[in-house]
């Protein structure tokens, strides 16, 4: 096995050999993460090997102060940028990003509202005690339950995205008499740069009416008395470093939202979220003041332009709310050298998750650094990949990093940057349970999301104890065994 140069041919473009394999590099770890005298790693002041030992492995690791200082700083930053303007804005937190009723307690006590897409979403909003009149609900196809469900509790906004979704919505408000607000999404045909399925105003997709649809969309709404047009929404995509992206898409909104003024007032525009943040040191994503600023003033310039006052804005970052907040830690199984060629070893480095826990890089090739948490080591760097413990070759957690070299069964592994997308896209794939999730702060550490146990994976399986007979309809089930305790 040898260290290998980042000159040779077989490693990617990234990572770059590290000066110190043990280094945690400030953009892509919480602020609170450091390397205790041990050279343990710990994040808000407890350690890896105490979250081993307490909670196992898998685990999601939140640090509940990274999170609130995110939401403060983001809505510290559109705020100020909407009032350089004279205007108004109000951020969401994005709940696809991850969502649990604590999370929702910690965003809302900052501040935020709570963009949620299903009805599912909506009722651990709900249960995190959201204001529902700050709860906005989105979706491509939003089910009749759904609708009704929103507007029974009365979400503040409901973000519509077809036509048919539209009658829909008339035939509830019509019967049920209740006034509901409504935006309009729409695709600014903005091609965010970013990987395409991460992408999402670009025009053939699913999401959102054309800017030439649109404006038809706008005059049905108008014609229903108890909806309320109050805005256009537009979302080009995720994970968007540069602001020109956002700038294009806002000048072309802005254009809709001009010619709508002449059916009625319009409050709002709500420009979505996808702020980027930094996976690896390669990534340089663009601050989120810089983006604020240059947002807002790509509106009110359109907006002077056209003559109109400049709306209040709206905002829905996920990921540059929690990404940098979430830590992953896993123990390594076992190691394995392949000669990848051109005198190169990779070395591949099992850990006991994988893509159950976090299929960004199988679904989008996303890149993830790593580090070892349980201690310090001398050894040389040595080019690695992380991969899980599943059925595909595609189970990969980190591409390609720079571990130590004497990394060995039995160490723990951190991968940073894992609060957004892993959690809430995680499967149960090979009946392996998904992990808890536990939140840290202040050297104290709690779970506020249970881990799932194989009997929890069992119980959703009806004839797990039926033997060989078929259970006829209205047959009671047997009752499986007690739910193990929360670890
Ligand atoms: C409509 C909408 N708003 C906000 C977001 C949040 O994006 P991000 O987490 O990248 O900020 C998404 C992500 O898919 C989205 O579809």
């Amino acid at each position: 096995m040898s260290a290998v140069s980042s000159s040779s041919q077989s490693v990617p473009a990234w990572p770059a050999v590290p000066d110190d394999v043990n280094d945690l590099v400030a953009a892509v770890w919480p602020e609170s993460a450091e390397r205790d005298r041990h050279g343990v790693l710990s994040i808000s002041g407890v350690s890896a090997t105490e979250l081993r030992d307490r909670f196992g492995t898998p685990l999601y690791v939140l640090d509940e102060e990274a999170v609130r200082t995110a939401a403060r700083r983001t809505l510290d930053a559109f705020r100020a940028a909407a009032a350089l303007h004279g205007v108004q804005a109000r951020v969401y937190y994005a709940g696809k990003a991850f969502l649990s009723t604590e999370v929702v307690r910690w965003v809302t006590e900052e501040g935020l509202a709570v963009d949620v897409c299903t009805g599912g979403e909506l009722a651990v909003a709900l249960a995190g005690g959201a204001d529902p009149a700050r709860i906005g609900f989105h979706g491509n196809n939003k089910s009749q339950a759904e609708l009704e469900r929103a507007v029974e509790v009365g979400v503040g906004s409901i973000i519509v995205d077809s036509f048919i979704e539209i009658e829909r919505l008339a035939a509830i408000v019509e019967r049920t008499g209740a006034t509901q607000s409504v935006l309009v999404r729409v695709n600014s045909g903005v091609h965010a740069e970013t990987h395409d399925f991460l992408a999402t105003a670009h025009e053939d997709q699913k999401f959102g009416f054309t800017l030439t649809d649109a404006p038809g969309a706008v005059a049905r709404i108008r014609e229903v008395p108890g909806l309320q047009f109050v805005g256009l929404h537009c979302h080009i995509g995720s994970q968007i470093f540069g602001s020109a992206g956002f700038q294009e898409s806002a000048a072309r909104v802005v254009e809709l939202h001009a010619e709508l003024l002449a059916g009625g007032e319009i409050p709002v525009l709500n420009l979505g979220g996808g702020f980027g943040i930094a996976y690896t040191v390669a990534d340089d994503p663009t601050p989120i003041e810089h983006l604020a600023t240059g947002i807002a003033e790509a509106v009110a310039r359109e907006c002077e332009v056209r003559g109109i006052p400049v709306p209040n804005l709206a905002f829905e970052p996920g990921r540059a709310i929690i990404g940098r907040a979430g830590v992953t830690l896993y123990e390594v199984g076992t190691t394995k050298p392949v000669d990848i060629g051109h005198d190169v070893t990779r070395l591949y480095v099992s850990v006991d998750g994988g893509m159950s826990d976090n299929p960004r890089p199988a679904l989008y090739g996303a890149q993830y650094s790593a580090r070892v948490a349980s201690r310090t080591s001398d050894a040389a760097p040595q080019l690695s990949r992380v991969v899980g413990k599943h059925c595909e070759s595609g189970d990969i957690v980190v591409d390609a990093e720079f571990l130590p070299a004497d990394i060995a069964p039995g160490d723990l592994l951190a991968v940073p940057t894992t609060g957004a997308y892993c959690f809430s896209l995680a499967s149960n794939y090979n009946y392996v349970p998904r992990p808890p999730v536990v939140a840290v702060r202040a050297g104290r550490a709690r779970v506020i999301v249970r881990g799932e146990t194989i009997d929890d994976l069992l119980a959703r399986d009806v004839a797990a104890d039926a033997g060989d007979e078929p259970v006829g309809e209205g047959e009671s089930m047997p009752v499986l065994s007690e739910r193990s305790e929360t670890k």
